[in-house]
């Protein structure tokens, strides 16, 4: 099928390069001259796993081009909209002026039959408010929320747990979602449940996931703070409840909280969303998980503190991780760099390490050091932390050689990945999150 990609961020770049990969005629289209610049080149924007790969293979078969210019999508039958929905500045609303921008832009180009696939997060109510200006032009707008994880994000794209459409009623809405279904044939030809919703539902269904996730986390963390106060372990907590295949295992990991471009900007649209419905007590546990998750930092924090006996002032501190997550390159809203950041900010002498993402936190944050060698980060560090799991701290590094070259073995685990027994031996007195 021929179709376009309209803003080629994370969720774009990644959704164009998939469906070139899987056989389409893809045009992604962005105003970013740069960013297109790079993709129609083959180079990724940011470190997604896979991605590079996928790009370099979709441009030379021809089958994936970029470009700034929006009368380039005439030839497309499918338009998928993937720019951003970032918070709103000085609220907790999403902008949504991409959106609207973006289908502004789109509308003179469309052709009675096409289709247009909303792809962006969106608050409630967003598709039906849009659909007009579609419809004007013979097209049919259809909400498609996307469930990518970053670090995921082309497996995700391909081989998706499930596929929601919202579309609107009658005929054209039903074969809207025929098209898409054979859009994303590997998907649904082996059978990955595709559910054909209205818009509303396909909306909420996107923002319930997100606001479910954060909540799980939020209740491991809460758990993590009663922990604290009785010296029960909240991993082996985790553990326990998560045998239960109605709680399951996965999303209990206690420690310094969820960040990145989505669940934290996410749950708050939603919340602000409710409450423009009449609606907010609905959703206002969702202040309090938010809450829960700006307190962890804190509280590593105050782990570093009064380990190094109350005062921080000229003290060397390594921070192993900069990124939200592992497999990321991505610090937005990055827990891993507000707690770097504010302990330099209590007059600490902060070196930030991290596979990938130092380009980022550097850029963001000039105030901090940076190195990009692990073992030099932690040279005559005397505290350490370990603040995102990549695999070179949770895996690769061994206590006993770390031991010889900080000034002091302390080292505080936001995210209760390393073996306290291991670190013990080798002499480390070690303050996970939750765990005694
Ligand atoms: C999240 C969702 O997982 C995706 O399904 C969704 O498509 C995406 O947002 C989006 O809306 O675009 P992502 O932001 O890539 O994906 O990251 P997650 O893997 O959900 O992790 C989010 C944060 O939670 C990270 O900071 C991570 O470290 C933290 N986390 C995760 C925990 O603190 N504990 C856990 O047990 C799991």
């Amino acid at each position: 099928m021929k179709i376009s990609v309209i803003g080629c961020g994370y969720l774009g770049a990644v959704h164009a390069a998939a469906m070139a990969s899987i056989g389409h005629e893809v045009v992604g289209v962005d105003v970013d001259e740069n960013k297109v610049k790079a993709l129609a080149e083959a180079r990724a924007p940011f470190f997604e796993p896979g991605l590079p790969d996928m790009l370099a293979e979709g441009v030379s078969s021809g089958r994936l081009r970029f470009t700034t210019d929006m009368s380039q999508v005439k030839e497309s039958v499918v338009h998928f909209i993937g720019v951003g929905t970032p918070q709103r500045k000085g609220g907790y609303a999403a902008d949504l002026r991409y959106v609207d921008a973006a289908i502004e832009a789109l509308v003179p180009f469309l052709k009675p039959g096409d289709i247009v696939a909303g792809k962006s997060t969106v608050p409630v109510g967003t598709a039906a408010r849009l659909a007009s200006a579609v419809s004007k032009a013979g097209a049919t707008l259809v909400w498609n929320p996307e469930f990518l994880r970053e670090g995921w994000a082309v497996q995700d794209t391909i081989d998706p747990d499930r596929l929601v459409v919202g579309v609107p009623d009658g005929d054209q809405g039903d074969r809207a979602a025929e098209v898409l279904r054979r859009l994303y044939y590997p998907a649904t030809d082996k059978g990955t449940p595709f559910l054909v919703t209205d818009y509303a539902t396909a909306e909420l269904v996107k923002v319930a996931a997100n606001a479910f996730l954060a909540t799980k986390i939020s209740f491991i963390n809460a758990m993590a703070e009663i922990a604290e106060v009785t010296g029960a372990d909240v991993t082996q907590l985790a553990d326990a409840i998560g045998h239960d295949a109605r709680i399951g295992r996965r999303f209990l990991g206690a420690g310094i909280g969820f960040g990145g471009g989505c669940l934290p900007k996410d749950i708050r649209a939603f919340a602000a969303r409710a409450e423009e419905l009449g609606k907010g007590e609905s959703v206002g546990f969702l202040r309090e998980v938010d809450a829960i998750n700006l307190r962890r930092r804190d509280r590593a924090v105050e782990l570093v503190v009064s380990a190094l006996d109350g005062s921080l002032h000229g003290k060397k501190v390594a921070v192993l991780g900069a990124a939200f997550k592992p497999h990321s390159d991505d610090i937005r809203d990055s827990p891993a760099l507000d707690v770097a950041v504010r302990l330099h900010g209590l007059g600490a002498a902060v070196t930030v390490t991290d596979p990938e993402a130092l380009e980022n936190a550097q850029r963001l944050h000039p105030q901090l050091q940076y190195q990009s060698d692990t073992r030099v980060a932690l040279q005559d560090a005397e505290i350490v932390l370990v603040v995102t799991e990549w695999d070179e701290y949770r895996k690769d590094l061994d206590p006993a050689e770390a031991g010889e070259v900080v000034a002091q073995r302390i080292v505080v685990d936001g995210r209760n990945c390393l073996d306290p027994v291991a670190w013990r031996a080798a002499g480390w007195d070690y303050y996970g999150m939750g765990r005694p």
